[in-house]
């Protein structure tokens, strides 16, 4: 299973439902929602009452990326608010497994993002109970960044881990992924890609449609 999955960071916010709109009508079924609280990054974006207003409009499978401190807080206000897929820092919370569980108690799918310097040892008593890991390309706070290309690696060796264990776990990539890139980081073990830029920033129909032609190439 390949997805894109358009970042709405880099969205006219003023059009959100009508941007939304057209990316489904190109076949987009995930959107990535980052929310930040300009503590554990730098950036403020947005929060529950915009993931509440859109999932009145929207079927899509809301993947929200948490990078916010201590998201363990706000676990049950995401899950009301219309998260499918909760995605928490392992660099965020103190309790990684107790968060973890909180997500799967509501029900929802879970993942683990890790920052572009933290190992991927982080996940070795926890891996087991992912829907997803997240491994983030640049470092986290802004769209708009540059693919960093040690991040090979990673995916490949995440790619390994997980089919010497037999698990069924997506590995989402997240920053600076484009048409350009993204067979490159799928040949790597990749397959649910972020793209907020190259998908918002110009005609927002061709641009996905030109990853989604290089994604399922
Ligand atoms: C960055 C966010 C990303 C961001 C990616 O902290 O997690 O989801 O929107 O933007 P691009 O695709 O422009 O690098
Ligand atoms: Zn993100």
């Amino acid at each position: 299973m390949y997805q894109l999955c358009p970042s709405i960071l880099s969205a006219d916010f003023n059009r959100l439902g009508e941007q939304i709109k057209i990316l489904e009508n190109e076949g987009v079924e995930w959107l990535h929602i980052d929310v930040m609280d300009g503590m554990f990054v730098p950036n403020i974006s947005l929060g529950l009452p915009v993931i509440k207003s859109l999932r009145k409009e929207t079927e899509a499978l809301f993947d929200v990326h948490l990078m916010i401190e201590e998201p363990g807080r706000y676990i049950d206000d995401f899950a009301e608010a219309g998260a499918d897929l909760i995605t928490l820092h392992a660099e965020a919370t103190k309790h990684l497994h107790r968060a973890i569980q909180q997500v799967k108690a509501k029900g929802l799918k879970v993942g683990v993002a890790l920052n572009p310097a933290t190992p991927l040892s982080a996940l070795d008593y926890v891996l087991e109970e992912l829907d997803m890991v997240l491994i983030m390309t640049v470092n986290p706070g802004y769209g708009g960044q540059s693919y960093i290309a040690k991040m090979d690696d990673k995916i490949k060796e995440l790619r390994a881990i997980i089919n010497e264990k037999g698990l069924d776990i997506d590995i989402e990539v997240d920053g600076g992924i484009s048409a350009k890139n993204v067979a490159h980081v799928k040949e790597c073990g990749a397959n649910v890609f972020v793209a907020g830029s190259a998908v918002f920033n110009g005609d927002i129909a061709s641009s996905a449609k030109d990853i989604l032609e290089a994604m399922e190439a």
